[in-house]
């Protein structure tokens, strides 16, 4: 996902808005750049690659002005090269991007007809291209960039700057999010708060279709329908910790080890005093809901396929999953009575956003399990429900899935306590369970060790299975995507009941076959599933607790769990799937954190 900044300062701002560029590497880029207007002229710096390579660039040929605009870019149209890279500039005005003009090769055509050439593959260019022509007309910079935006079809947030114009800034909404900080003197604008946040705590959001007229005295804004509003200042402490490593190598490690604490100190701002009673927002509750849809994208989506397992086995209630990027256009049948539940870390997701959408309406009420209270899904859902993670940066999700699963956990005895299938006793169970299992995490994080050890197997592999039964089989699956997306090594998660139905033909001596099992109803199948790899000379990588390793007898390595009750199992084996995909990453020395061509939200369909 693109990174957007912008700065009416009072002293120079390239510094400032590289420094706000590299809180926002975390959502994943390929080339950066700035422009700025200096006594009325427009100019730009652009390159290829990181921001070190931007800020090379400064250094040799600096770039003076107190008004600028900054971009740092995740290809969508047109290969990472410095030609691509934002700012655009055509004539008079520069412009930055974030998300996607789906009517772009139209105004192209328009813009031929007029003899205007475009020179980069973009469809950024295009908006710069169709401003400058309207200032070429005659327009004033404001008309100018309505005139554009009202021409503009799919979803982004803009950036707007103008030569001669040292003291005006334009901004626009629509699919993406775009903050606005106020200063003494100067104002700014950010994809999020955490790029502001060494600028100022006070934020603007702006709302869906919101553009807004920026200088240093402050900002307008105008809805939709182009009626002046006001949108209200919030100040929003994200603490300076939150952008830096703690004395980790990784913002990953950093996240994988938060995670005890996090999910105890959810766990309690989710339940009341004694800790014994759920304590869910309003509107969290499942009178008259005879059914629950749960849709996301990714890591997330695993977390709702094990909240499945969750809400038909604790409330009896029947539970529909789907990836958001096929959901709505499966055409699903929604009952009036039903819950549809939104989960996403960033709250960003263009897929999951879109989903959303399709059912307002539809469904008795929608949930968003988000991590960003400030996020467009949150804001769009009946009800939020945030996972108090904390700012999650690694590209790969770790904190955000265990505390999305903590959270679907609440939810799935919430609704036992609604159908009447949990008594107190029962819930205060679970719930004491629940504040068990950071410990029980704790013990897994502790034999970091012995799964660095597995990695290196692991490491050398170019084809790798996760095996799993039951909620395991939705962790064979994270686990997958977890290697998958930070080692670039092929992985598949299976069902470990599927093998036998054509996946055994992958098994031999140079696949290895990590299997997931804990003690449960179902370790036995697996450890028969297992012994199949075995007689093809598979290797086997058996995570599971003592019970189970005793069971399972000669395998060709084992890593043993803490003992934990079947139910929560999927959060605390969450641990060595993130933990495996985290060593073998740098045994191959990838980019943990900023894995190639990924961003930490996708705000793109
Ligand atoms: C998870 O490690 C991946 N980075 C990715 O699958 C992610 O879970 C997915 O893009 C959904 O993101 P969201 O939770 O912010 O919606």
């Amino acid at each position: 996902m693109c990174g957007i900044v912008g700065v009416l300062g009072r002293h120079e701002v390239s510094p400032g808005i590289l420094e706000a560029l590299r809180r926002l590497e975390y959502r994943g880029y390929d080339s950066a750049g700035i422009a700025t207007v200096n006594n009325g002229v427009l100019d730009r710096r652009r390159a290829v690659g990181k921001l070190v390579n931007l800020s090379d660039v400064l250094v040799h040929t600096p770039l003076p002005g107190k008004s600028g605009i900054g971009h740092t870019r995740w290809a969508t149209h047109g290969a990472a090269t410095e030609d691509n890279a934002h700012p655009h500039l055509a004539g008079r005005v520069a412009v930055v991007h974030n998300g996607i003009i789906e009517n772009f090769r139209a105004l192209r055509a328009e813009l031929a007809a007029e003899g205007i050439a475009h020179q980069t593959q973009t469809d950024t260019e295009t908006v710069a291209l169709l401003t400058a022509l309207h200032l070429d007309r005659g327009m004033t910079p404001v008309a100018a960039a309505r005139a554009t935006l009202a021409r503009l079809e799919g979803a982004f947030a803009l950036a707007f700057l103008f030569a001669g114009e040292d003291d005006l800034m334009i901004a626009a909404r629509r699919g993406s999010p775009l903050a606005i900080g106020h200063g003494v003197g100067e104002m700014y604008l950010g994809s999020d708060a955490l790029a502001l946040a060494p600028l100022t705590d006070q934020i603007t959001y702006l709302e869906e279709g919101d553009h807004a007229i920026l200088t240093r005295a402050g900002v307008t804004v105008f809805d939709a329908g182009g009626a002046a509003v006001q949108r209200g200042v919030a100040t929003i402490r994200l603490d300076a910790a939150a952008a830096d490593k703690s004395g980790h190598r990784h913002f990953m490690a950093k996240e994988m080890a938060q995670q005890p604490a996090i999910l105890r100190a959810a766990l309690a701002a989710y339940t009341d005093a004694t800790g014994t009673a759920l304590a869910l927002p309003e509107g969290a509750g499942f009178d008259g809901v005879d059914r629950v849809t749960l849709v996301a994208c990714g890591t997330g989506f695993y977390a709702c396929q094990v909240a499945k397992y969750w809400f038909e086995q604790i409330a009896g209630l029947p539970a529909d999953i789907d990836i958001a990027s096929e959901f709505r256009y499966r055409a699903p049948v929604l009952s009036p009575h039903s819950m549809a539940v939104f989960v996403s870390q960033s709250g960003e997701t263009a897929d999951t956003l879109a989903a959303l959408r399709h059912v307002q309406g539809k469904v008795a009420r929608t949930l968003g399990v988000v991590n960003v209270p400030t996020s467009s899904i949150a804001r769009e859902t009946d009800v939020a429900l945030p996972i108090l993670a904390g700012p999650e940066i690694s590209v790969a999700s770790t904190k955000g899935f265990t505390a999305q699963l903590q959270v679907l956990m609440l939810l799935a005895l919430q609704a036992g306590v609604d159908r009447g299938r949990l008594t107190p006793a029962a819930l205060a169970d679970h719930l004491s369970a629940l504040r068990a299992l950071p410990g029980l995490i704790n013990q897994a994080l502790d034999r970091e060790g012995q799964m660095r050890d597995i990695a290196r197997h692991l490491a050398e592999a170019r084809d790798i299975l996760f095996l799993g039964r039951g909620t395991m089989y939705p962790l064979a699956l994270e686990g997958a995507l977890k290697l998958k997306e930070l080692s670039y090594i092929h992985a598949e998660g299976y069902a470990a009941g599927e093998l036998k139905h054509g996946p055994i033909a992958l098994i031999d001596q140079h696949v290895p076959v990590v299997v997931l099992a804990p003690h449960d109803a179902l370790f036995d199948k697996t450890l028969s599933n297992m012994q199949e790899v075995m007689a093809r000379q598979g290797q086997v990588f058996l995570i599971a607790d003592a019970r189970t390793l005793a069971a399972a007898g000669e395998v060709t390595h084992s890593l043993t769990m803490p003992e934990v009750p079947p139910l929560l199992a999927p959060i605390l084996y969450a641990i060595p799937a993130q933990m495996l995909a985290y060593h073998t990453a740098l045994f191959r020395g990838t980019d943990v954190d900023q894995p190639r061509n990924l961003a930490k939200s996708v705000t793109v369909e």
